[in-house]
């Protein structure tokens, strides 16, 4: 940690230390009244409590022994014993030149890098998006952003639902429509097709169709089950078609996360777990891990503790079929052999919580993965205005591809309205609207709280003022208009000296990077890389209408040293914006 509030933290311990008291009460944070002080230490009460003595004398004892540390200004003692603590300019100085000179921007890094396998986005094959699935890849992936950029090695699986149901009504369906072709034929023994009997738009609308006739149809449903019960066999022709719709859903869903800016390293799916399936199953019989009740092979996971009814893991079903479970687990020991994860986090809707509870411990169980080593980072659901999971405009079934087009002729129509842009060449207008659709919708997704449900209201998303992505597009090219200013007039960053109190504030915003980063790692939670960038931005536009760089008239250090100040954010938020995966144009 190389924070003043760390370092502080570090000196006010070592003093409290001196005085036979505990070192982790002299922990320093950001003042709460910043009218009053810059950070501040409540240790003291805690302190008297353990010592039986009055918090507001141990307080004066320590308060001129940290107004002696060289970093620190001046200490008041407040209130029951709260310590007031303002730094020195000149520390803040320091800390804002390391900002612009480090290429974390201030952010840190973790002591330790550990290998982190990031299990998220999870579509599944031919089955329409929903929407928990943009969720997940929209925090999926600014945690993966987060976890390397703070110096982990991750590896991010989409882990597509390839192996259900879904794929025998599929089957079934294009059999029904195209009955002669080779992959139906038991006899053909020769190569099949390397051109797919079907596209994207066929699978959209194949699924549907065999899923609503399934419904009404027992033995539609039975053919259904039979065919997926056929291809997990191994049944060659099955197996070929079932590559095709693989394939074709992966290019598109490529597509798809190219437009919202996410990659994945991986691309493997649940059908990538079968093959470990077997060995698992004997290897759970043979060891009496797993048992047989009443047809099902299972293995049971209730705790003494728990609060709720948790059913057993199921290994096999009465059928011996295999399901969710079990894939998960397949793919717990795949990934164990394959990339030896430290950690494994799972991006999937919270409604899945009850699963991974199950799975986990059965993994533990088994011997298979440390419980402590995999953990569900839950999320809330979207709705729309109606309260309801969101839906497309008529009701229907979500497309990633329409709603990211939605939010972007939003966004074209805003810039008209503002007339940003306007003098602009179209293509470049079109790639600024791009920006600003992708910041909505990410900023309003990520800067919730991650397990609340929220309302998707692409109106108030999209607009410039408030805490949205898009304001925070407008912060950032301000500042780079403002760069641009100053280059033309020949003006060079320089020395930093801060005087006013917004460039104070500014300085100790800056300084706020790194514990902001620090929290939102360990509890998984962009929403705090939101908030802080947003704080920034705050600042910085408190500090701009207070503090003229290029004004006429402002001497030439004052202006080097404003500049200088300016950069450092810029590069901060851009750092940060980066990490919730949004982008900055040069200029709207
Ligand atoms: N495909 C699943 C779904 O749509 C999500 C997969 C999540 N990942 C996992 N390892 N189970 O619900």
């Amino acid at each position: 940690m190389t924070d003043i509030a760390n370092e502080l933290s570090s000196a006010v311990g070592d003093i409290f230390e001196g005085f036979g008291l505990e070192k982790k009460l002299g922990q320093v944070r950001r003042a709460d009244r910043p009218d009053l002080a810059d950070y501040q230490c409540n240790g003291a009460m805690a302190a008297a409590k353990a010592a039986k003595r009055n918090p507001r004398e141990i307080a004066g004892e320590v308060a001129p022994k940290i107004e002696a540390l060289e970093m620190v200004e001046s200490v008041d003692v407040a209130g029951p014993g709260f310590l007031n603590i303002k730094v020195s300019a000149d520390t803040l100085q320091k800390r804002v030149a390391f900002v612009l000179s480090d290429e974390q921007a201030g952010g840190g890094k973790v002591e330790t890098s550990r290998s982190v396998m990031m299990d998220f986005g999870g579509w599944n094959v031919a089955k329409p998006m929903h929407i928990g699935h943009l969720r997940s890849t929209i925090i999926g992936d600014s945690l993966q952003r987060l976890f390397r950029f703070l110096g982990d090695d991750v590896t991010s699986d989409v882990h597509l639902g390839d192996w259900g149901l879904q794929m025998g009504l599929l089957i079934t369906e294009v059999q029904e429509e195209q009955p002669d072709l080779p992959y139906f034929d038991v006899d053909f023994e020769g190569d099949y097709p390397a051109e797919s009997p079907v596209s994207m738009a066929d699978l959209e609308r194949l699924y549907p169709q065999a899923s609503g006739k399934a419904k009404e149809d027992e033995s539609k449903k039975e053919a259904a089950r039979a065919a997926t019960a056929e291809l997990q066999a191994g049944r060659r022709g099955y197996r070929a078609l079932w590559k095709h719709f693989c394939k074709v859903t992966q290019v598109g869903l490529e597509r798809e996360c190219g437009d919202l800016g996410v990659k994945f390293d991986l691309w493997k799916g649940e059908s990538d777990a079968n093959t470990l399936i077997p060995e698992i199953v004997e290897d759970l019989k043979s060891r009496e891990v797993a048992e047989l009740d009443d047809g099902a092979w299972i293995i049971r996971v209730e705790r003494e503790e728990d609060k709720k009814d948790v059913p057993p893991f199921m290994l096999l079903n009465s059928q011996g079929a295999v399901g969710y479970h079990a894939t998960d687990m397949g793919t717990i020991l795949d990934r164990k052999r394959e990339n030896k994860p430290d950690l494994t986090l799972y991006v999937v809707d919270a409604r899945q919580a009850l699963h991974f509870e199950q799975v986990f411990r059965a993994a533990e169980i088994a011997g298979y993965e440390k419980e402590a080593a995999l953990e569900h980072i839950g999320f809330g659901t979207m709705n729309g205005k109606d309260g309801k999971p969101f839906k497309t405009r008529e009701g229907g079934v979500l497309k990633l591809h329409d709603f990211i087009q939605q939010a972007k002729d939003k966004a074209i129509e805003r810039l008209a309205e503002t007339g940003m842009g306007e003098d602009f060449s179209a293509e470049e207008r079109a790639d600024i609207a791009d920006k600003v659709a992708l910041a909505a919708i990410k900023f309003a997704d990520l800067s919730n709280v991650r397990t609340k449900n929220y309302v998707f209201d692409l109106d108030q998303f999209v607009a410039f003022e408030g805490k949205t992505g898009p304001y925070l597009l407008y912060a950032a090219v301000r500042v780079k208009s403002l760069m641009r200013r100053a280059k033309e007039e020949g003006i060079k960053a320089g020395e930093i000296n801060l005087e006013l109190k917004e460039e104070r504030a500014l300085a100790l915003q800056l300084d706020a990077f790194e514990g902001a980063l620090k929290l939102a790692y360990a509890n998984r939670t962009p929403h705090g890389i939101c908030d802080h960038v947003y704080n920034l931005a705050q600042a910085f536009s408190s500090f701009w209408t207070n503090a003229p760089i290029l004004k006429e008239g402002v001497p030439a250090d004052v202006k080097a040293s404003r500049l200088a100040l300016a950069q450092a954010t810029l590069k901060q938020l851009e750092t940060g914006l980066s990490l919730i995966g949004i982008e900055t144009p040069e200029r709207m």
